[in-house]
């Protein structure tokens, strides 16, 4: 049912789970400082231990091997390795980190996929601007190459950068994440962060292709975040259209220019300068252009990294009247089915049926890549749960899903990643919302980690479908 090189993972971030923030010379990230500031996160949490990953490595290499994962998706921490994030000065502490992760996945037979960059960007980089700042592509880069060097005879999966979404949004509109800016929407920050963010992408992609890919072999991509998303009424051309235009600003703002044009959507462009003509703000477009001296964007995917939680409904309107924003900018609202039942977390409706249409899309819409979903999860919040029966029915249920995407519709899905391994550091929402496999103690000066029942049952899964696959 699943190929025999179906990868089974699970995935971590640093910031989520290494603790260690000052140890060993790293240094800050945007999110050490973020999380210290007042009102910024869940009765002011922070990662500062987390789940101490940092130290307790061992731990979670046994959770790995409990669960029976062929592959673990694990993130460097740039400040780790890089304290002021430049190539200046490299902390070989750091380096001795990752080696040994990198190493003790290796020797129990675990392909390790590696995330350069999951949201925390070195504070001395922010304060030169951050992801506005074109240079900091530059900088990107050649961490992206250090790391190649360095770690890439045993890293055959790399993801340059998580959700660019999220952290052009959350954390240049919004304010909710790092760096917690709030822009105004005339100066266009999230636009800007995301375009910068797609520069990096792209230059990190080829160096990894002129320079690496001949000798160690591997496979590079970005991880793309994308709800399922569906008229609220199928027969009605605004919603049609107002969900065109929600996918454009999601998954197209990324998906597109890496796999169909070199360019943004059409879609997204002509929304953007619609909306700034009728709020007279005239001149150049908000949404950027790339310029046609710098490496091209087209192409610079290997795979299709696909992060999915969830579905929406989308319905014509929703903007916020006179501002400008990307809220307005898309003019769609999103609404939830109520016969969705949500977890933990407000927005995560359970939908596993829309990762196999997300599946399908993706495969109509960019000609039929190979597909690893690097993440899919379902939370708890309140009372600890550890038979945590739903999330077993989730696993089994969306894990059905993908089955039938391969074998029905005949995506080219290459492998799964539930996420995530351990309960762990929540971004905003601190320590309240558990998305683990494994249960961490956060009251115990141990951090103990206890299987959940839903962790028990992703091993039986992977091991029936192992076997399977071995007959
Ligand atoms: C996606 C992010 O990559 C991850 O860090 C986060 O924990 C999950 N979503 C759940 O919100």
């Amino acid at each position: 049912m699943f190929p025999r090189d179906f990868a089974w993972g699970a995935g971590t971030a640093a910031y989520q789970i290494e603790g260690g923030w000052q140890a060993d010379g790293k240094g800050p990230s945007i999110w050490d400082t973020f999380c210290h500031e007042k009102g910024r996160v869940f009765g002011e949490q922070n990662g500062d231990e987390a789940c101490n990953s940092y130290e307790l490595w061992e731990k979670d290499l046994e959770c790995i091997q409990q669960l029976g994962l062929t592959h673990y998706r694990l993130s460097l921490s740039w400040a780790r390795l890089l304290p002021d994030g430049t190539t200046r000065h490299v902390n070989q502490k750091g380096v001795q980190y990752y080696n040994k992760v990198l190493d003790g996945l290796l020797a129990c037979g675990v392909s390790p996929m590696v995330t350069l960059y999951h949201f925390d960007l070195p504070q001395a980089l922010q304060d030169q601007g951050g992801w506005k700042s074109a240079g900091t592509a530059t900088l990107f880069d050649s961490y992206a190459r250090f790391c190649f060097q360095t770690f890439g005879d045993r890293v055959k999966l790399w993801i340059t950068i998580n959700e660019p979404y999220v952290c052009a949004k959350l954390g240049h509109e919004d304010g909710i994440h790092a760096p917690g800016l709030k822009e105004p929407g005339a100066a266009a920050a999230a636009y800007l962060v995301g375009h910068n963010m797609l520069r990096a992408h792209a230059m990190a992609w080829h160096s990894y292709d002129s320079c690496y890919r001949t000798e160690q072999k591997g496979a590079v991509s970005l991880a793309i975040n994308s709800d399922w998303l569906e008229p609220l009424n199928a027969g009605r051309t605004e919603d049609i259209a107002a969900t065109e235009r929600q996918l454009a600003f999601t998954l197209g703002w990324f998906a597109w220019p890496v796999f169909v044009t070199g360019d943004y959507p059409e879609t997204m462009r002509s929304a953007i300068d619609a909306r700034s003509k009728k709020l007279g703000c005239s001149g150049s477009s908000r949404l950027p252009s790339f310029s046609k001296d710098e490496p091209a964007i087209l192409g610079t995917a290997d795979f299709f990294a696909l992060n999915y939680y969830t579905s929406r409904n989308v319905e014509a309107g929703g903007g916020c009247g006179e501002t400008l924003c990307m809220k307005s900018d898309r003019d769609a609202g999103e609404v939830l089915d109520p016969s969705w039942p949500v977890c933990g977390v407000s927005w995560l409706a359970v939908v596993p049926r829309g990762l196999r249409e997300l599946l399908k899309y993706i495969k109509d819409a960019f000609n039929n890549p190979a597909v690893y979903i690097t993440e899919n999860g379902f939370s708890q919040v309140g009372p600890l749960q550890i038979e945590d029966v739903q999330r077993s029915e989730f696993y089994q249920d969306t894990i059905l899903e993908v089955a039938k995407a391969i074998q029905e519709d005949g995506v080219n899905v290459r492998g799964y990643f539930a996420w995530s391994l351990l309960d762990n550091f929540e971004w905003a929402d601190g320590f309240s919302v558990r998305f683990g496999l494994f249960h961490v103690d956060f009251t115990d000066a141990r951090l103990s980690r206890t299987i959940y029942q839903s962790g028990r049952e992703y091993a039986k899964i992977i091991s029936r479908y192992k076997c399977g696959q071995s007959k």
